[in-house]
């Protein structure tokens, strides 16, 4: 199906995200200070220029690994399945961890990862958003961090696609659609 027309209007520029970044790694610093490792878990595919940024502002001794879940709606209800498709390499138990998401929209993704993780018994389990558009919220979820809260908008960039495109977009813009349908 040929895509629709488009254009990206930013809506968080790079240098903004950049200072952001640096207040959360600052929060972040202060809450493991004094960790044995720190395991960062980056949740493919969307949190991969979030993750490489956020790891190089955290004076720690950090582990990446990174999990791959794919949540399948269901259109008559408010369920989803979620799916671990790449699970981590390393071991989390008696460790700390900091799962990493690019947006939490339904908030269905991280409720059933941070369970998935919690059943392997880590020592603490925090994550952390860029993004949030509470105003999408289906099940009751809220990071320990977020980068910035939005509203009910589909963004792309920093690491977010559309249908796979736009991730190498440097900001976080929102998508406007050029044609007339509604
Ligand atoms: P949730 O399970 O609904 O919270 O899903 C979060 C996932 O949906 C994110 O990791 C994104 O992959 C995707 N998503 C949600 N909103 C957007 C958006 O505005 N643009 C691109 N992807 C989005």
């Amino acid at each position: 199906m040929p895509q629709r027309p488009y254009v990206i209007d930013e809506m968080i520029s790079a240098k903004a995200i950049a200072a952001r970044i640096e207040d959360l790694a600052r929060d972040i610093r202060g809450e493991f200070a004094g960790t044995d490792k720190l395991v960062v878990v980056g949740l493919l595919r969307g949190s991969f220029v979030f993750i490489a940024d956020l790891v190089r502002e955290l004076d720690l001794p950090v582990e990446v690994d990174f999990l791959e879940a794919s949540s399948y709606g269901n259109s008559t209800e408010s369920s989803r399945e979620v799916r671990i498709l790449k699970d981590l390499r390393g071991q989390i138990e008696g460790r700390d961890v900091l799962v990493v998401e690019d947006i939490v929209d339904t908030g269905h993704t991280l409720s059933h990862v941070t369970h998935f993780l919690s059943t392997r018994n880590p020592a603490r389990l925090r994550t952390i958003a860029l993004l949030d558009k509470p105003a999408r919220r289906e099940v009751d979820f809220k990071a320990h961090w977020i980068g910035f809260e939005i509203p009910d908008e589909f963004v792309v960039g920093y690491g977010i696609d559309f249908a796979q495109r736009n991730r190498n977009l440097p900001y976080i813009g929102k998508v406007r659609f050029t044609d007339d349908s509604p």
